[in-house]
């Protein structure tokens, strides 16, 4: 069943009729309230172009964290870029023209989807964060040389594997001093990692550090300049990094171009080494080197995945002799497009914005297949241990 929120009874009228039978209909705050408690198995909410939008991201906010099985679909007499960005990231999980009956079909179908797959003990509100059950699996992104694509790989697969709020994902930028997530991402980083810097870390200090993005993402934003970066300790990152599993599904790291102290915090406490290398032999000698030294440091070549971006640039290597240079296989192949830079421009994940794209689908491939199996039981990295103790 779906409720519907408009408080003019015309339109309430129109899109109930469009909306088909199975149809509350809200014309006040107070029904709309109302309904919601009576129908806690509701599964989605359409606003109307009535609604106004402050009430519509108060909602969304609300309901992302009581009700986070609830599709929140809104209806706008006009949808533009600045709307969408605003929108999702309170949580509504689609925006459609109110001139426009075959979209918010579609789109109410695909948030109904969403909501399916969450099952019904989510409607309650058991996947709060803060609910212990949770034990995320902890991806880091990687590339020793700059510019591969990591922000962006990072940014899309957290996008990705939320599924529009199917899946809580924690999105963590450890590139310290450069960090692009909250540009990237169009965030104020009104809070950051720093702000927990010298203080004891728990779950409430690290929810309040955190920024909310879309539907299922919420990030931990890079301090805005470098100065600020130096006061990260490694044991805070440790102690973030631990606290989020608790509370995610997913946490994905976004790394600077260097070994750190902190990438290297991160690759110990992860799951999935994400690594990342476009097709020019610079970069393949330095992902060449980057898996010489995970061989060194003991990280285990079952959690390694390599994705060649740009993977379609016309420059006179074969995949197989990209294998042969690297002597590893590719497990990901993400082509070149003009459409990544202009969503980033935007603020806007290729995902988001086109999840039909071929950037978008090859990467929504390469998560689901392959960073959503069971997660597997972490060995502790004796070489990187002994590297970290000897506080290099
Ligand atoms: N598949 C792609 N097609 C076209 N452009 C891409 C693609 N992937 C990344 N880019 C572009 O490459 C540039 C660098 O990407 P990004 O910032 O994600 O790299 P990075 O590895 O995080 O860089 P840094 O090391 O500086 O943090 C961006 O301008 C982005 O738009
Ligand atoms: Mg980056």
């Amino acid at each position: 069943m779906t409720i519907l929120f408009e408080p003019h009874r015309r339109e309430a009228q129109h899109f109930a009729v469009l909306l088909g039978s199975d149809v509350h209909t809200a014309t006040s705050g107070e029904d709309l309230l109302r309904l919601l408690a009576e129908y806690p198995a509701d599964q989605s909410v359409i606003l109307g172009p009535g609604v106004d939008l402050s009430v519509a991201l108060a909602m969304a906010a609300e309901c992302r964290v009581t009700r986070p099985a609830l599709g929140i679909v809104l209806i706008r007499e006009r949808v533009d870029v600045g709307l969408l960005g605003v929108a999702l990231r309170s949580g509504i999980r689609e925006v459609v023209p109110a001139n426009d009956p075959a979209a918010l079909l579609a789109a109410c179908a695909r948030s109904l989807e969403v909501s399916r797959q969450l099952g019904p003990a989510a409607g309650h509100g058991s996947r709060r964060f803060g609910s212990s059950a949770m034990d995320a699996k902890v991806i880091t992104v990687f590339a020793a040389k700059g510019g591969c694509g990591k922000t962006t790989l990072a940014t899309n697969i957290a996008v990705a594997l939320a599924a529009g709020g199917a899946h809580r994902v924690g999105l963590i930028d450890l590139d310290l001093a450069f960090g692009d997530v909250a540009i990237m991402l169009q965030l104020v980083p009104e809070r950051t990692i720093v702000d927990a810097v010298g203080q004891h870390l728990d779950e409430t200090l690290l929810r309040s550090i955190l920024t909310p993005y879309t539907s299922g993402v919420d990030t931990v934003l890079a301090p805005p300049g470098p100065a600020e970066a130096e006061r990260v300790t490694r044991g805070l990152v440790a102690d973030v990094l631990e606290f989020a599993r608790g509370m995610f599904e997913y946490v994905v790291i976004d790394t600077p171009p260097q070994f750190t102290d902190h990438v290297l915090t991160a690759l110990d406490l992860s799951h999935v080494h994400v690594l990342l290398t476009t097709p020019d032999i610079p970069a393949l000698k330095n992902l060449r080197i980057t898996l010489d030294t995970f061989d060194l440091l003991d990280l285990p070549k079952e959690q390694r995945f390599i994705v060649l971006n740009r993977s379609d640039a016309k420059v006179g290597l074969t995949a197989t002799d990209i294998e042969r240079v690297i002597r590893a296989p590719i497990s990901a192949y993400v082509p070149s497009s003009r459409d990544v830079p202009v969503s980033i421009n935007r603020g806007v994940p290729i995902m988001l914005d086109n999840p039909h794209h071929p950037v978008s689908t090859s990467i929504r491939e390469f998560a689901l297949g392959w960073l959503t199996t069971p997660t597997p039981p972490r060995t502790p990295v004796r070489g990187l241990r002994r590297m970290l103790k000897r506080g290099r």
